[in-house]
């Protein structure tokens, strides 16, 4: 079975899409066989990113697909270690129900009240259809200084809900990378890839736990 790990929120320009890639990237890197899905039927964002990506002969190919439902998408894609899910930035039924399929979910935030409230609320909602916290991840993005990722980092902490190690500032360097087709993590700039980097690391370390987990479980029946 393969992993699914969704990338939900409800605002637009959070970093949804940055981070589905960003996974997409990494995760393909360590020969993980990954399809990625893209439930923003109106932008598409992931799949004409990855139509841009695959016009360049030096980076790995992903295989991005838009579809109109998990449910649909879940059904189609076999033969794959990963799913990783995009979905539009507002909030709809079809959200929770990514969220019911999915082993991971993370939810990108900027570090402002009027992101974290929002986001936070998000997560209770969430508690409260019966999503276990432990499939719940906050990614800190955008974050413009390492002040406001300190306030950000307490008020998520009062909520139960720490941030994933790691964040994504805001920088030029990132957007001309999604330009050419390339993730957060490779960019021109070694610094920022770094970071993108350190934020990823602590994705794939939860995926890693998903899957021990997992395995523990079918081993004991
Ligand atoms: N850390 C960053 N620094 C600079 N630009 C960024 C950063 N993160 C995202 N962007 C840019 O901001 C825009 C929105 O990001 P993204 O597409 O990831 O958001 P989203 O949550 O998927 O938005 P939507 O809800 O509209 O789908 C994109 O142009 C992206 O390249
Ligand atoms: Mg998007």
């Amino acid at each position: 079975m393969p992993v699914v790990l969704s990338i939900i929120g409800q605002k637009g320009g959070v970093g949804k899409s940055t981070l589905a890639r960003a996974v997409a990237v990494v995760a393909t890197q360590g020969n993980l066989r990954v399809k990625l899905i893209d439930l923003d039927i109106g932008q598409q964002t992931s799949v004409r990113w990855s139509t841009t990506r695959a016009s360049s002969r030096a980076l790995k190919t992903i295989d991005a697909e838009a579809f109109s439902a998990v449910g649909e998408a879940l059904k189609q894609v076999h033969d794959v270690d990963l799913i990783v899910v995009d979905t539009p930035g507002y909030l709809s039924p079809e959200t929770f129900e990514v969220a019911r399929a999915s082993d991971l979910i993370i939810l990108p935030t900027g570090s402002g009240t009027d992101d974290l409230h929002p986001t936070t609320l998000l997560l209770y909602e969430l508690e409260h259809i019966g999503i276990p916290k432990d499939r719940l991840c906050v990614a800190l993005c955008r974050v413009l200084d390492a002040k406001e990722e300190r306030g950000a980092r307490r008020y998520l902490e009062s909520t139960g809900y720490p941030a994933l190690n790691g964040s994504l500032p805001e920088r030029l360097g990132y957007r001309r990378a999604h330009n050419g087709g390339k993730s957060v993590t490779e960019t021109t700039e070694s610094s920022l890839n770094e970071r993108a980097n350190e934020l990823m690391a602590s994705v794939l370390r939860k995926i890693l736990q998903h899957v021990r987990a997992a395995n523990r479980l079918h081993s004991a029946h």
